[in-house]
Order: structure tokens, then C-alpha cells, then sequence
């Protein structure tokens, strides 16, 4: 089996750590940077201990909050703009897989020039500008990832950076202090995001030995640790290791790749601006209960990643693990996908076909189809 596995990106975990990013952006020599964030962190009281971590030190830094919740194409643009006026040499992202993955465009932009649209699934010609990522939700792993999804507003479809060697934070921050301010449905979403990022690397076709041992790692962290986070959102070791499995699901799937879960909210994403990470976990369950024949074995893998005892066959331990994930989702009590509002069922069969056409269908565990794509819909939108 020829298989490749990237991971450069310096990890450093701990309660407090946020403290240390000026002598972390010491390291990377910076002088000037631009502190890409979350509008929730805007002059908020982690943005000044950023800024007096880097002030100490004589590195100047400018915030930029002009996030949104699945990025946009013209918010990194105008990023651009203000890092070019103040000359910024590092980038510093705050926030969830939107603020880190507007960060990573707008380093990608600053020295590759042009667009986003002009990058879209192109390598790009030389490495972003250095960044540190410190993720607030625990979801995307966008801060271990050499990619990132904006969204392509003219074109309503979400575009995707890709480069597995000019497109890499140099440093993830996992600070578990920065997450416990996040409400309970917005643990829940991301939370489940990581469990889709895991069984879906576990599952597609072109996964390898150690995309494999993450994937599996990250389902039994976040199984154990995401109740007790949604339940007491201080709940600090919960938090921690809810973080280090979104990093561990993020290596995982970025070596390997997701699957018809991500095909199907991406193409719901780019349309209706719903979380990321709720959308999947509506979808997870009609869309394991579509593959699960295609590979009985790995689904029994991962129910007993998720706590299930091995019964007399591969197929009546996979479908244990079906029961306990449907018994988790429902524990968050989130809405369905009807209840999230605007999206109708006349548009269900235009969306099936266009998740056909994204590239991520192809290495779904399950030959997929429109019509599964529509069953696994209709399925999510009544749950
Ligand atoms: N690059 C990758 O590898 C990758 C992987 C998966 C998903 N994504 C992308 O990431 C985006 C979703 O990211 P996300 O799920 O992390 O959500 P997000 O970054 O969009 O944030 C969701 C909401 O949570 C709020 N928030 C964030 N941190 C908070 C905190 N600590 N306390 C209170 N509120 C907080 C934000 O203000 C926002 O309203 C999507 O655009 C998705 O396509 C990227
Ligand atoms: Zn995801």
C-alpha cells in the first residue's frame, strides 16, 4: 500500500498557554501581526491578553473580526488589504474553523496573490505567511489542516484552498480555557463535526494505517468527553481532551479524506448559511445507515470505539454502534434540519445532484447516488 501521511504543524496543549503566543511568534521571527477573529473575541479580554503577550515582546498586531460563520470570499480580500497596510509578517487566528480558515486564505493570499477564486483546489506557488492557530470551537482541526473552505459568493459554492505542503500552521494552540464560553448546542455541533471528521476518514476509501489509529482515538475522546463538556461547559479536562481530539480527527481525515456527510453539508452550506458541524450531525446517522454495508468490519471497529462490547457478528456490532450514535445525537437535543428554516423540499433533488458532483463523494465508503443523497436528506429533515 503507497500511502503519504503530512503533519508539521507544532502542537502545544494546555490550560493558560495562550499566554505564551508572543514568545511563540518570537520564534517565528514576526514583527507585525494580524489577529484574525472571531467577533465574539473582538476587544474582548483573550484579544488583550494576545496583544499584551505580543506588546511585551515589540510585536505589533492588528485584529481583523470580520468573520462570519462559513467565510467569506470578500472578508479575506479585505483582509488583505488592511495586512498589506500594516505589513504583517505573521498571522494570529482566534476563533473556529471559520476564523482559522479565513486566516489561512488570507496568508495564502498575501503571498501568492490574486483571489480566492483564483486557488480553488489549485496548489498554491509558495507558502503562506506563518500562522498560529488557536482554536475557541472544538470541531473543524482546521488548525492542524492544509486546507481551507471559503465561501465562493458569486459562484454559491464553497471553494477549498488545498496544499499539503505551502498551506500549513506552523503552530496549533490548544488552550481548553478559551472553549468553556461556547452554549451548549454550539459544543454539541462542532463536537459532533469531529466525531464525522473520524468515521468518515475510518471509512473512505483511501485511508491508511495511520489515519486509521487517530481516526479511532478521536471517536472514543469525543464519545467520552463531548456529553460531559455539553453537560458542564467548564468542565476543563473535558474541554482539553474535546480539543486534542479535534486536532487528532483533523490529522486524520486531512491524510485521508471525509465523505458523503461533508459532500452533502458543503453543498447545503454554500446554499442556507446553517453551522457546519450541526448539519453533520444531522446527516451522520441516514448517511453510516447508507454505507454501513459496504464495509461491516470497519463499522464494528468503530462501535467499539464507541463503548460497544463485540456481539456474535461484525454486523450486529456495527449496528450497536448506529444505536449508541443515534442515542448521543438525540441526547443534544438538536433541531432538525427542517427546523433550522429555509431549506425546502423542492430543493432537495437540485442539492443531491449537486453532492454528486463534489469531489469528496468519490472516496465516500459506499458508491453513492442523487437518490441516496435525497433519502439521507429527507431522513435528516423529519429526524
Ligand atoms: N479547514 C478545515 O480543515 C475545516 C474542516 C471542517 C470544517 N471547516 C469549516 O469550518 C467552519 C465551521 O467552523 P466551526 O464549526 O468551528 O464554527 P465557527 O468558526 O463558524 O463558529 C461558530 C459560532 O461559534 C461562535 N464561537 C466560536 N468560539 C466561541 C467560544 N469560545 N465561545 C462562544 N462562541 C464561540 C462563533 O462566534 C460563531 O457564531 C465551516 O466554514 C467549515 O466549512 C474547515
Ligand atoms: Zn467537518
Amino acid at each position: 500500500m503507497n500511502f503519504q501521511f503530512n503533519h508539521q504543524t507544532r502542537i502545544i496543549s494546555g490550560a493558560g498557554e495562550l499566554d505564551n503566543v508572543g514568545s511563540l511568534a518570537k520564534t517565528l521571527s514576526a514583527t507585525s501581526a494580524l489577529i484574525v477573529c472571531d467577533p465574539f473575541f473582538k476587544d474582548s479580554s483573550v484579544m488583550n491578553r494576545i496583544q499584551k503577550s505580543l506588546n511585551t515582546l515589540e510585536i505589533k498586531s492588528q485584529e481583523y473580526a470580520d468573520v462570519q460563520p462559513n467565510p467569506r470570499d470578500y472578508d479575506c480580500e479585505n483582509g488583505v488589504k488592511v495586512a498589506q497596510a500594516h505589513k504583517v509578517n505573521l498571522i494570529i487566528a482566534l476563533g473556529g474553523g471559520s476564523a482559522m480558515d479565513e486566516g489561512k486564505a488570507i496568508g495564502a493570499l498575501m503571498t501568492n496573490g490574486g483571489k480566492c477564486s483564483d486557488w480553488d483546489a489549485k496548489p498554491l506557488n509558495k507558502p503562506m505567511l506563518p500562522m498560529i492557530c488557536i482554536p475557541t470551537t472544538a470541531g473543524t482541526g482546521s488548525e492542524v489542516t492544509f486546507c481551507a473552505v471559503i465561501d465562493d459568493t458569486q459562484r454559491h459554492f464553497k471553494m477549498a484552498f488545498q496544499d499539503e505542503v505551502n498551506l500549513i500552521p506552523t503552530i496549533a494552540l490548544l488552550d481548553p480555557e478559551l472553549t468553556v464560553t461556547l452554549p451548549a448546542k454550539a459544543t454539541a455541533g462542532p463536537g459532533m463535526d469531529v466525531m464525522t471528521h473520524a468515521i468518515e476518514a475510518y471509512t473512505c476509501k483511501v485511508h491508511n494505517p495511520i489515519s486509521d489509529a487517530l481516526a479511532l482515538q478521536a471517536i472514543r475522546l469525543v464519545y467520552e468527553n463531548l456529553p460531559k463538556a455539553f453537560k458542564n461547559p467548564k468542565d476543563i479536562n473535558a474541554r482539553e481532551n474535546m480539543l486534542v481530539a479535534s486536532s487528532i480527527a483533523g490529522m486524520a481525515f486531512i491524510n485521508a479524506n471525509v465523505g458523503s456527510v461533508h459532500a452533502l453539508s458543503e453543498t447545503i452550506g454554500a446554499l442556507h448559511d446553517f453551522p457546519h458541524g450541526l448539519v453533520n450531525a444531522l446527516l451522520l446517522v441516514p448517511t453510516i445507515e447508507y454505507n454501513l454495508d459496504s464495509n461491516w468490519k470497519r463499522f464494528s471497529d468503530i462501535a467499539q470505539a464507541l463503548g460497544v462490547t463485540p456481539l456474535d457478528s461484525v454486523e450486529e456490532t456495527a449496528h450497536a454502534g448506529v444505536s449508541v450514535l443515534k442515542k448521543l445525537i438525540s441526547s443534544f437535543d438538536l433541531p432538525n434540519l427542517q427546523e433550522l428554516g429555509g431549506l425546502h423540499t423542492n430543493e432537495f433533488s437540485d442539492i443531491s445532484k449537486k453532492a454528486m458532483q463534489n469531489d469528496l463523494t468519490l472516496d465516500n465508503s459506499k458508491t453513492m447516488t442523487a437518490s441516496a443523497y435525497k433519502e439521507i436528506i429527507e431522513k435528516a429533515y423529519s429526524l
